[in-house]
């Protein structure tokens, strides 16, 4: 049994995979080749986005808009504790500095009040300047948005949505990026929408924003790459990952769909046995992972293992607690919702293709532990 199984999605489209990398061997057009430019704007389309930038990889694609909007030293960028590393690891790349905010116990994302906390102990320190706030949509579903949104308004403050884990999700049927000043995710292959190698792309419905990242992912290039008018960097998305994106855009609403299938099924069978996931009111999640809680973790992963049912805690160690980050500040009195949820939560097998008697298996499991 695989924790997210990709050879059922491949064996599905795998022709069409085969093709798609053929007309790109064909063509030779290796970088920013036609199907880069084809994906951006079928990727913006999906995204509810005027436009999209494809890069490296999830983690360039978060530091791009803080690049591309001037933030650095002496800026203070609020984001959870509670996501992986990449998050928060590109605000000292810009010389500015990560606040930690703690997570709301239910949905595991940014817990609007402490923002707010966290926002007002940096004003009364007067060390640093609230500059801008990543909002992470953990485990695929999306954060609060509309009072992230406001918070930011109110205090004159970017958002950007970490949505490496969430692309695709939704609240109130609008994508983050209704809310947002610009949206991340990451193609890393495991990923809801992911390719077979790196990849990462932005959202955004600012054209300036756009340019200044098109810009900075070719060397900070002017005219062209050899006129370089800011300090940049080289992130590319291959165009034969584009390729195989364009492939698994197509069939990807379908299988955000075929994710919630299985999530309300292990939610009807585990109730009651575990803590199940609670998503958002007027949220639909995509699934990156289906984490739930026990007190017990450690017993009921080394149980699963037994029975041949892998899991992963995500994350066992939040980012303030980190030997790189513990230096940085964190808002409000310290991060407990972060700190408890670390040592309670298991993701579960997930991916579109997870079949019901598989899936049985692995509730039965989790009963049996319980
Ligand atoms: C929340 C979050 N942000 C950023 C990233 C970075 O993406 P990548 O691994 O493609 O650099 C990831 C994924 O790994 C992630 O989970």
């Amino acid at each position: 049994m695989d924790f997210i199984d990709l050879k059922a999605q491949q064996k599905r489209i795998r022709d069409k995979i085969d093709a798609a990398i053929a007309r790109v061997l064909d063509h030779g057009g290796y970088i920013l080749g036609p199907e880069v430019r084809a994906f951006e704007s079928q990727l913006a389309a999906f995204g509810e986005a005027k436009l999209a930038l494809s890069c490296a990889n999830g983690t360039d694609a978060v530091v791009l808009p803080l690049m591309a909007w001037g933030i650095g030293p002496g800026d203070a960028v609020f984001c959870p504790s509670f996501t992986f590393a990449a998050t928060a690891e590109v605000v000292p790349w810009t010389g500015a500095t990560p606040v930690f905010v703690d997570i709301l116990p239910d949905t595991y994302n940014m817990d609007p009040a402490h923002l707010e906390r966290a926002i007002d102990g940096v004003l009364r320190e007067g060390q640093l300047k609230p500059a801008a706030v990543i909002a992470v949509d953990l485990f695929g579903q999306p954060a609060d948005y509309p009072k992230i949104a406001e918070i930011c308004r109110r205090h004159g403050l970017k958002l950007l949505a970490d949505s490496a884990q969430g692309f695709g999700c939704t609240l109130d049927g609008h994508h983050p990026l209704h809310w947002a000043d610009a949206a991340a995710t990451s193609f890393f292959p495991a990923k809801p929408l992911g390719c077979y190698g790196d990849g990462g792309a932005v959202l955004t419905n600012a054209a300036d924003l756009w340019n200044r990242m098109d810009s900075l992912r070719i060397h900070g290039k002017g005219e062209d790459k050899y006129d370089n008018v800011v300090i940049g960097m080289n992130s590319r998305l291959d165009s034969i990952q584009a390729a195989v994106l364009i492939e698994k855009l197509a069939i990807f609403a379908e299988e955000i769909v075929l994710r919630n299938t299985v999530a309300d099924r292990y939610g009807r069978e585990l109730a009651g046995a575990v803590d199940v996931p609670t998503v958002i009111s007027g949220g639909v999640s995509v699934w990156a992972q289906y984490t739930i809680e026990t007190d017990d973790r450690d017993g009921l992963a080394a149980h699963l293992k037994t029975k041949g049912v892998p899991t992963a805690a995500y994350y066992p160690k939040p980012l303030h607690m980190q030997t790189a980050y513990k230096a940085f500040p964190v808002g409000g009195n310290g991060l407990p919702v972060s700190e408890a949820k670390a040592a309670r939560v298991l993701s579960l097998p997930m991916h579109p293709y997870l079949d019901e008697q598989t899936q049985d298996m692995i509730v039965q499991a989790v009963r049996e532990f319980a």
